[in-house]
């Protein structure tokens, strides 16, 4: 596993996604949506008909279906590997399930220093269905994008300490403050296991990765910088040799943004929550910007959509940074599709030079 510099080549390695994550010139401004795939699209509910969302992650046939239903229909700029930040848990033995309508829940929540036991290196082979699904992805999506993408460290803990979503991370916030040695060690092993997963899909053949820490946004900076950023720099560290652009997002992280990039992303994600010109004047020169439409935004009128994706198409170019079109967060699962279709059409017109 040297870090080869290995990274696209040709009409891949030109693909407007990833001349943007370099923030290169490029034809027209690329679009994708994280959650793309899953519970908006009619075609997905079908196939997922009957099977648990763990076991369709281990499934590479169906995985790769997919990860391209949303590149079918939308026309989107990059697919995204469908999976689920708690996979590489799973995949190390950690007992836990994904509950419809939930999310992830965690069956011996780690509170003490005998829960660390549960959280072992991951090894290739425990994800070789991973492997198996982008080898497939890859040779089928020719010169689109594929994102690989883990949980960060801070995210991971969240749903490990208090064993499910939480509001408030009482627990997480109380490990974290309370006993900084296991919380040390907690992130630090986190930060091996999602590095190992993120070079599986490298190597694999995925041309980006997005590191989410979604809910690392409950933190102050002073606290963010102190005991969860050298854990996420750990990770992308890991991932720099490989020339792939790493992505770092999270939701209301407008006052962590210039950390978020500090700790080593080329992308930093924004919701919805800070425009992209005040955005750069957050993060440090050089880095990209991806976002930021209010995903609820979907549910009004079209010209509202379209007016706003301008507003976000402006924010952008007044960046000057190179820009990702997405959402500030997820697609919610009750979406309709054909507003994201048409989403996709606007922002490609409109940007086009
Ligand atoms: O299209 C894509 O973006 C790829 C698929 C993807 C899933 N999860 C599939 C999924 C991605 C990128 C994720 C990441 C993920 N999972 C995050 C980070 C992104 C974010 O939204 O901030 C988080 C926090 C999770 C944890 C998780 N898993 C949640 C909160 C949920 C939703 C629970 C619910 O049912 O509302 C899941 C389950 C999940 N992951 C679903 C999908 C499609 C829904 C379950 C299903 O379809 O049966």
């Amino acid at each position: 596993n040297s870090n080869r510099s290995t990274g696209p080549t040709g009409a891949l390695h030109d693909s407007a996604f990833l001349r943007a994550c370099r923030g290169e010139a490029v034809p027209h401004t690329p679009v994708w949506f994280m959650r793309q795939a899953g519970r908006s699209l009619p075609e997905y509910l079908k196939v997922r008909e009957g099977i648990a969302m763990l076991d369709s992650c281990m499934m590479p046939e169906l995985v790769k279906e997919i990860t391209l239903q949303p590149v079918r229909r939308h026309q989107v700029d990059a697919a995204i590997y469908f999976s689920d930040i708690v996979v590489p848990l799973k995949a190390i033995g950690v007992d836990l399930d994904i509950k419809p309508g939930v999310g992830p829940v965690v069956a011996n929540p780690i509170r003490d220093r005998a829960g660390l036991a549960q959280l072992r290196a991951l090894e290739p082979d425990d994800v070789s269905y991973v492997t198996e699904a982008i080898g497939l992805l890859v040779a089928e999506l020719g010169a689109t994008p594929l994102i690989g993408f883990a949980g960060a460290p801070y995210t991971l803990a969240s749903y490990l300490v208090e064993g499910g979503p939480s509001k408030n991370h009482e627990n997480t916030k109380a490990l974290m403050y309370g006993d900084p040695e296991l919380w040390q060690e907690l992130l630090d092993r986190l930060s091996g296991i999602t590095a190992a997963f993120l070079k599986v899909q490298i190597e694999a053949g995925a041309s980006a990765v997005q590191l989410f820490d979604s809910w690392v946004g409950a933190l102050a900076p002073d606290d963010y910088r102190r005991s969860v950023m050298p854990a996420s720099a750990k990770v992308f560290e890991a991932v720099a040799g490989y020339g792939v652009p790493r992505i770092h997002f999270g939701v209301g992280t407008g006052e962590l943004l210039g950390l978020m990039g500090d700790a080593g992303a080329d992308v930093v994600g924004v919701d919805w929550r800070v425009p992209l010109d005040e955005a750069a004047r957050r993060v440090a020169p050089g880095k990209a910007l991806q976002g930021n439409l209010d995903p609820t935004l979907l549910f009004a009128p079209e010209a509202v959509v379209r007016a706003k994706a301008d507003e976000v198409l402006a924010a952008a170019k007044a960046s000057g940074r190179g820009h990702i079109f997405n959402l500030g967060h997820g697609v919610l699962p009750s979406t309709d599709p054909d507003a994201l279709t048409k989403l996709v059409a606007h922002v490609h017109e409109r940007s086009a030079v």
